[in-house]
């Protein structure tokens, strides 16, 4: 079975390869070897020229800061990340067509026995981190007809996920009409599953009455999975609504304790802000047996991310699509 899925994905791949160079001839082709040289590194001098990646210095610096300000506040709008860097999406790119093009599809999109993974949700959570995606990839699903690779590297797995991330990225950026068809589920399997799962914090008559009408389904689907409202300063895009606001119990070893909104906690501090609109903070060197007690109003939503099926997806949107 293992050797089957080889042997289509490599022959499959070598067409794929050999298809994409006739769709995109290299611009530059490069210069033919001379008859009966080897391919190894051409003799002469050692003058490298420098690689399309290296070449920062000839750029418009001006005009390219300004779009590239403009193009960080358009991410920042749509809540997109950072862009994953190119050079790990390029490589990435190459495993993932060679690999698992022949199953995904060359984009991503789905292929001939693989789901779409521009909509996966266990992707959408990776981030280009190769954390969600790498245990998927090392171990496979056999029984669902995802084959192990166990030995891809961790460095070629983030370099995967660098491509399935840029992959997300764009879609999302340009709205995808592919992307946009998702309300392909059942409402009242949706209704159900709403019911079970969502009705203890929301109601479809109250806090979330006509939420279709106030998103796009792209965006619906991106509410629901995970409802953080992303805001930067000076960009356009709403406030952070305070339902989804941190708050936290700081108990000192005197047993003293503050409560408030959670404004900082990293490995050496805390701070919080009180009803009274009071700031305090703390260092953990200077508070022996500090007790730090977090409330997240989303954590319920993170933790359901990784536990909706595809199916479950489709029908919940499709069930909210109907709260016009
Ligand atoms: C022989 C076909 C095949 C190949 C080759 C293949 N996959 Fe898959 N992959 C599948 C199938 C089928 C599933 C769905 C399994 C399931 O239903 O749980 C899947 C699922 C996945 C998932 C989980 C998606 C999700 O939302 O749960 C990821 C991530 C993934 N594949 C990545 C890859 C990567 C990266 C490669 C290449 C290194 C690859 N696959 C190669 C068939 C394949
Ligand atoms: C433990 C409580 C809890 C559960 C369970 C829960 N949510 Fe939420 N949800 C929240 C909080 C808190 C927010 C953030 C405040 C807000 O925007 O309403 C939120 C926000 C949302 C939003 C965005 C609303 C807006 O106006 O932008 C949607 C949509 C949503 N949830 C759908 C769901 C769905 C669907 C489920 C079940 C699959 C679910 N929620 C389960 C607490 C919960």
């Amino acid at each position: 079975m293992k050797f089957r899925v080889c042997a289509a994905a490599l022959i499959c791949s070598a067409f794929l390869t050999a298809q994409q160079q006739e769709q995109n001839p290299p611009q530059n082709p490069p210069p033919q070897p001379p008859a009966g040289a080897a391919n190894g590194p051409q003799p002469g001098p050692a003058v490298k020229s420098p690689g399309p990646g290296e070449r920062t210095g000839d750029q418009p610096k001006a005009a390219g800061a300004a779009s590239a300000t403009m193009q960080e506040a358009m991410r920042n709008f749509l809540a997109i990340g950072a862009p994953p860097d190119p050079e790990a999406v390029k490589r990435g790119q190459a495993l993932f067509v060679s690999t698992c093009g022949f199953c995904h599809g060359t984009n991503a999109n789905g292929g001939a026995t693989g789901p779409d993974l521009v909509r996966s949700v266990l992707v959408l959570h990776d981030q280009g981190t190769g954390k969600e995606i790498g245990p998927v990839i090392h171990n496979g699903r056999p029984a669902k007809g995802m084959p192990a690779f166990s030995n891809l590297t961790d460095v070629q797995i983030k370099d995967i996920a660098a491509f399935l991330l840029g992959r997300t990225q764009s879609a999302a950026n340009r709205m995808d009409y592919k992307i946009l068809n998702i309300v392909t589920g059942d409402p009242k399997a949706g209704e159900a599953y709403f019911t079970a799962h969502c009705a203890s914090c929301h109601s479809p008559s109250g806090d979330l009455a006509h939420i279709a009408t106030k998103y796009e389904p792209v965006a619906l689907q991106a509410r629901f999975l995970y409802p953080k409202t992303q805001h930067f300063p000076g960009t356009p895009g709403p406030p952070p609504d305070p339902r989804e606001q941190k708050t936290v119990i700081v108990t000192l070893s005197s047993g003293q304790s503050y409560s408030g909104k959670l404004e900082r906690l990293d490995d050496f501090s805390v701070a919080l802000t009180d009803s009274s609109g009071e700031y305090r903070s703390w260092l953990f060197d200077d508070e022996q047996g500090i007790k730090v007690d977090v409330h997240d109003p989303l954590k319920k939503h993170a933790d359901m991310i990784p536990q909706y099926t595809d199916t479950d997806m489709h029908n919940v949107l499709a069930y909210l699509e109907t709260l016009k």
